[in-house]
């Protein structure tokens, strides 16, 4: 394949589910350009709706506008039936945070999936708070949750994870108590730039952040960067194409997040930055990917939180690349939209590359070979993603049995991915 060609990618999914909720929160109308239009934004604004919060449509190219109700008293309305979080699990997590400081019942559920990831994560420090959540199912959807005035928050999580770090914060914020969390590592920190943005006083030191709750959240606007999770799909085909280069524009570089570009400039694959701008408390630029002869790579556990969703598609790079690539503490993957370790392993090897796990180590034999086989994506949008860049190499006959799961968070990969990449 030839990498020849521009595009965009769609808004960060992270910041736009920030943006929505921070914006139901903020004391007038903001406005979002670039958000992502997908499933789960659209599951996080829908229930925002049925809370009593006008938000507009979420359609791509379009922007976003979010009736912000004001701070005090938390604002939302009880919800007259169930809130779907779909296959959301940052939907699901970010808004029991919200709901804890809301004095009735509001009851959450999701799809299959999101049914069995864990939730335990956050209802424990939410009941710490004083929040009441019921699970019939274990710690898991559906829940019943029913908030109400919270106490102050000091908790050390036993997971890396944003979607911990940013339900209790937002918990904090909206139930008016101080919030300080800890983490193993630092996770992402969108949250954290929005409420700095909109005058919050937050400190960090280490991996601990604390929160003091504001009395009000200015009403804000503006654009969505691009997101990295994404984009990485597009730089990785530029990758492993066979000549040329792409670009694509206007992508979110938080270095929270940048840990697949890191890990790819060790790979031997170099990715450039242009055109720096800053939006919404982030800096976003244009990336350019050549081809490149890739070498294997080891990640530290440290490391993974930067690059969480990217480990399956850095897992199908390493299939290309010299050597044996290992992962460790990859853990967290097993609780994603899918069994992301188990099925990364299985589909590779279902396609004729050596990998397998030990614990929460997975390592990743590379190989000249074209891959062929037929992927199990387990209706998960990351692995479809991942395999079908992989699909992409010279030779390869690699079958997806769902491509429509990419609309969880890139309704357009496909065409984005034939906008950037020509039979040779
Ligand atoms: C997210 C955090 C990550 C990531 C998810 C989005 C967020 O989950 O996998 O896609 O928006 O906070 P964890 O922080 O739970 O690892």
């Amino acid at each position: 394949m030839i990498a020849r060609g521009e595009t965009g990618v769609p808004g960060d999914k992270s910041v736009t589910h920030r943006a929505l909720l921070l914006g139901a929160l903020a004391a007038g109308p903001c406005r979002f350009t670039r958000p992502l239009a997908s499933l789960d934004t659209r599951a996080t604004a829908a229930a925002l709706r049925a809370l009593g919060v006008k938000v507009g449509p979420l359609v791509e190219g379009r922007a976003v506008v979010v009736r912000g109700l004001g701070l005090r008293p938390p604002p939302f309305h009880a919800p007259r039936g169930a809130l779907h979080c779909r296959n959301s699990g940052t939907t699901a997590r970010l808004l029991l945070g919200l709901l804890a400081a809301h004095p009735f019942e509001a009851r959450l559920t999701g799809d299959r999936s999101l049914r069995r990831r864990p939730m335990a994560r956050v209802t424990e420090p939410l009941r710490a708070m004083g929040a009441a959540i019921e699970a019939s199912e274990g710690e898991r959807l559906p829940l019943v949750v029913r908030g109400g005035p919270l106490v102050p928050l000091a908790w050390r999580s036993p997971v890396a994870s944003a979607q911990v770090k940013t339900a209790l914060l937002l918990a904090g914020v909206a139930g008016g108590v101080r919030v300080a969390v800890t983490e193993p590592v630092a996770s992402r920190d969108h949250t954290e730039r929005l409420l700095r943005l909109l005058g919050v006083r937050v400190e960090v030191q280490d991996t601990t952040t604390a929160v003091e709750p504001p009395e009000t959240l200015p009403a804000f606007e503006g654009e969505i960067p691009g997101d990295i999770s994404s984009a990485a799909y597009l730089v990785a085909a530029g990758l492993l194409a066979t000549s040329g280069e792409l670009v694509v524009h206007g992508v979110g570089v938080n270095p929270t997040r940048t840990g697949f570009l890191r890990a790819v400039a060790r790979m031997g694959g170099k990715v450039e930055e242009s055109g720096r701008f800053f939006s919404l408390g982030e800096a976003a630029a244009s990336l350019v990917a050549r081809p490149a002869r890739l070498k294997a790579i080891e990640v530290a556990p440290e490391e993974i939180p930067s690059m969480v969703d990217e480990i399956p598609l850095l897992a199908c790079l390493a299939a290309r690349a010299e050597g044996r690539s290992v992962f460790r503490g990859v853990g967290e993957l097993r609780v994603k939209e899918s069994d992301r370790l188990a099925l990364v392993a299985a589909n590779l090897a279902a396609l004729g590359v050596a990998a397998h796990t030990e614990g929460d180590t997975l390592m990743v034999e590379g190989t000249d070979a074209p891959p062929a086989g037929r992927v199990t994506t387990a209706g998960d949008h990351r692995l479809a993603m991942a395999f079908a860049v992989l699909g992409t190499v010279p030779g390869a006959a690699v079958e997806l049995d769902d491509r429509g799961c990419v609309a969880v968070s890139y309704p357009g990969f496909f065409r984005d991915l034939a906008r950037v990449l020509h039979a040779s």
